[in-house]
């Protein structure tokens, strides 16, 4: 078995952050090794949530950690949300994908989400507050959905246009 290592995030606006992911088939060492891997990957990014689709993996597997002591690890694997909540709330989001960008969406307060664990065993999860919305946001990446696609056209241009700077500072 090889060590987990950190592997590059796409940033926005990468096209392909908008590839839509596939089911998982089996959860073979491949599965397991790229689950460490992300893991690895969202821990030293100080992340709460990584879609595989975010490091150029276009199946549907993403893995969220909100606890304070980031050690509450949770993986989701063909992650389906059965019920949503009619009731929204618009919170400031951020992502690994879109760096030093924070804006407010609005999102259901609270859902209920069938996933499988790294197991293969199906787990049923009902999650509210910032659980609820990681999940929505994560889950959005599988269908090739970025969050600053929910912020106005203007907003977005000049979310690209700081990007590209920023892209420009790290290649110095
Ligand atoms: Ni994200």
């Amino acid at each position: 078995m090889t060590a987990p290592k950190i592997l590059p995030i796409l940033r926005y606006p990468d096209p392909r952050l908008h590839t839509v992911a596939k089911p998982v088939g089996a959860i073979d060492q491949r599965i397991r090794s790229l689950i460490d891997d992300m893991l690895l990957t969202m821990y030293d990014a100080n992340g709460i949530g990584l879609a595989a689709t975010q490091v150029n993996v276009h199946e549907r597997l993403v893995i969220i950690d909100v606890s304070e002591e980031r050690d509450a690890p949770l993986v989701l694997i063909n992650p389906e949300i059965t019920w949503a909540s009619p009731e929204k709330q618009k919170a400031e989001e951020g992502c690994l994908s879109v760096p030093e960008i924070y804006d407010g969406v609005e999102r259901s307060v609270a859902v209920k989400v069938t996933a499988l664990d790294a197991n293969g065993t199906t787990q049923q999860i009902e999650a509210e507050g910032l659980l609820a919305v990681c999940i929505q946001h994560e889950l959005d990446h599988l269908l090739g959905k970025v969050f600053v696609e929910y912020l106005s056209p203007l907003k977005r241009n000049r979310i690209k246009t700081k990007l590209a700077k920023v892209a420009r500072d790290d290649k110095r």
